[in-house]
């Protein structure tokens, strides 16, 4: 058979901790899915992590917390290559290559940085923050990322990264693929409080990957579901039901009576709660028991990074020296 060359994958999350079902539905889950059939790096974004953050003093334990969640997902980093952004200079020269193809008014424009600045209440951003996108655009590029498996809220950050790729190829000549963003269905998961907002550690309302069957079912206990299914027997309408879009995702097979018990009114929200949690710490069981070997011996996850480090690094030179040669610099 014909052997396709294998197209590269590049992904990444900031390092906030021990990850939570929308890290799963929105990235995470993709990530492992195509593991097989691409070439995947996945990156600690740490020096992200500094634009809402700059103190480092829970940086490294994050760091571990979140790896061991992505190892425990199923993320095999013999064959994806799973690094700190800090560890690999290459990100820093070319994002500052980068700054110079975009312009402020653009990155004023990027809708996420707004979302940010409203949703933390930021109130001065600072230089770092607004080149964001810029540095996130050196992640993909600097391993010349082809498909880059995103939540929705990161859709804004791969246009800007093509608009970069296209302007760095045409002024001085083509070393950049302009890179493809690629979402799940459920690439916004609903957080606790309610249908509108997302999933999300500074919002407080999330169900960890890392949660033990109890803390699930107390989380889902104190869920909002349909404000006009009052008693047990009212009919209720899945389709505005937070519940039910976990069940969606996490209890496909029920979802057809589910759905009917709750329009006839025969299923109250305690018992179709307590269903919802009972698959989702099925869906948590295997992932519980993945993270034990680590947590009992952090130095793994280290040898790991190292490891990842070290081959990301090989690639990164790779890449620069394409760049200086198209430049004609050194
Ligand atoms: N901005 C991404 C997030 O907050 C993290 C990230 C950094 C990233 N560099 C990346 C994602 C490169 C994809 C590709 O989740």
């Amino acid at each position: 058979m014909n052997e396709m060359r294998k197209k590269t994958i590049l992904s990444g999350m900031r390092p906030t901790g021990k990850l939570h079902l929308g890290h799963w539905t929105g990235a995470l889950e993709n990530w492992v899915a195509l593991q097989e059939s691409y070439n995947n790096y996945h990156l600690v974004a740490d020096y992200h992590a500094l634009t809402t953050n700059l103190d480092t003093s829970n940086l490294y334990q994050n760091t571990i917390d979140m790896v061991i969640d992505w190892l425990a997902g199923g993320i095999d980093p013999e064959k994806s290559p799973v690094f700190r952004q800090s560890q690999v200079k290459e990100h820093t020269e070319l994002h500052l290559i980068f700054s110079m193809l975009i312009t402020k008014s653009r990155l004023e424009r990027n809708p996420s940085i707004k979302d940010q600045v409203r949703d933390l209440e930021i109130e001065n951003i600072v230089y770092g923050h607004l080149g964001y996108p810029v540095l996130q655009a050196a992640d993909i590029l600097l391993y010349r990322g082809e498909l880059v498996p995103v939540g929705e809220d990161q859709l804004s950050h791969v246009e800007i990264t093509r608009e970069i790729a296209r302007r760095f190829n045409s002024t001085w000549g083509d070393v950049f693929p302009e890179p493809e963003p690629r979402v799940t269905k459920f690439a916004r998961l609903p957080g606790l409080d309610g249908k509108d907002r997302k999933m999300s550690k500074s919002m407080n309302n999330t169900i960890l990957l890392s949660d033990d069957p109890t803390t699930v079912d107390q989380k889902l206990r104190k869920a909002p579901t349909d404000v006009l299914k009052v008693r047990r027997n009212d009919p209720g309408r899945p389709d505005v039901c937070l519940v039910y879009t976990y069940h969606e995702k996490f209890n496909p097979g029920e979802t057809a009576e589910i759905r009917q018990g709750c329009e006839s009114g025969e299923l109250g929200c305690v018992d179709c709660k307590k269903r919802c949690g009972a698959r989702i710490s099925e869906f948590l069981a295997p992932h519980i028991e993945g993270r034990r070997r680590y947590e009992e011996n952090p130095s793994l996850v280290e040898d790991i990074l190292r490891d990842g480090e070290k081959r990301a690094r090989v690639v990164a030179r790779e890449t620069m020296a394409a760049v200086h040669d198209a430049m004609k610099l050194g």
